[in-house]
């Protein structure tokens, strides 16, 4: 019976096979083999909802924060950004942010700033973190220091998105273990969608490299930030999440890491303490654009931002 239905079907023009299918889809669950030929035209009003997230890398200082301002709003416009993150860990005089800073890079539409281990170098970002709980500190600090270290942002018609900030732990303090705490964190914001973006915060390029892989499937996205340097290997892994070591900083890179070049280089060199300040030239902004879908969470679109671009 079965055989000579399909045969029925095959011998048919195929508009009019496909009129059939969809006039009685009861038809098509009961027989696999006209189920799987017919499934994508019945479901083809389910269309993916794009949701655009990006992420612009660690502010570094009033030249970096400055540059943001200008260009920012431009990039929002081109990618009809739903979701806009942004590292200010650097923010103010290169540690820290202060509420003067929070409050303009709040004024460009974004709706969490992330941030790192040189947010505590600064006792009034402490006020900050606890004033507001879109400004995440990595998750894995241990808690009395007090912040929030992940977020369920409502997004409206667009649904919600989790941020997540997580710091590394090789060449940097030995806090708590970050992929469990990452895997910990995002079964809590799977909990209401399964758009999430991931701020890794780290020294290790191999320690970044390793999260990127470990989730892999899990997030839309996982992003290396602190090092200061933007990386060429910006992908969308197998299982969909968008990869980047570090996505780099928003700053001066006539400096060392956005420090001034003299200061740094006697550091180096005369191996003794001499103290920071922010570098004023070259200013470049890093970002990434990652396109996710928004009802399975994976990356479908990514693309990694400089300008102005080196060389
Ligand atoms: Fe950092």
């Amino acid at each position: 019976m079965f055989e000579m239905q399909a045969t029925f079907f095959y011998a048919l023009p195929l508009k009019l096979f496909i009129l059939i299918a969809n006039s009685n889809p009861k038809s098509v669950i009961t027989n696999p083999l006209l189920h799987y030929s017919i499934t994508p035209t019945i479901q083809r009003n389910e269309l993916p909802k794009p949701l655009n997230i990006f992420f612009v890398g660690d502010i570094v200082g009033q030249p970096g924060l400055e540059l943001a301002i200008n260009l920012v709003p431009s990039y929002v416009k081109k990618y009809e950004v739903d979701l806009l993150i942004i590292n200010g860990e650097n923010t103010t005089e290169g540690k820290g942010i202060a509420e003067e800073h929070a409050k303009k890079i709040f004024e460009l539409g974004t709706h969490v700033i992330t941030t790192g281990n040189h947010v505590w170098d600064r006792w009034d970002s402490r006020k900050v973190l606890g004033a507001d709980r879109r400004i995440l500190r990595p998750l894995n600090y241990p808690r009395e220091n007090g912040g929030n270290g992940y977020i369920v942002v409502d997004l409206g018609e667009k649904g919600k998105a989790g941020v997540l900030n997580v710091q590394g732990r090789v060449y940097m303090q030995p806090i708590d273990d970050p992929f469990k705490t990452a895997d910990w964190a995002i079964a809590k914001m799977n909990e209401e969608t399964k758009v999430i973006f991931v701020d890794f915060h780290a020294d290790a390029s191999a320690e970044k490299m390793a999260m990127g892989w470990h989730l892999d499937g899990k997030v839309t996205a996982c992003i290396g930030t602190h090092t200061h340097t933007p990386t060429a290997d910006g992908r969308i892994l197998p299982r969909g999440t968008a990869f980047q070591s570090d996505v780099g900083m928003t700053g001066p890179y006539d400096s060392v890491l956005g420090m001034k070049k003299e200061q740094a280089l006697k550091r180096m060199v005369m191996q003794t303490p001499h103290k920071y300040e922010v570098a004023l030239h070259d200013v470049r902004l890093c970002a990434v654009y990652v396109q996710a879908d928004a009802e399975t969470g994976r990356a479908v679109k990514m693309e990694s931002v400089v300008f102005p671009a080196f060389g």
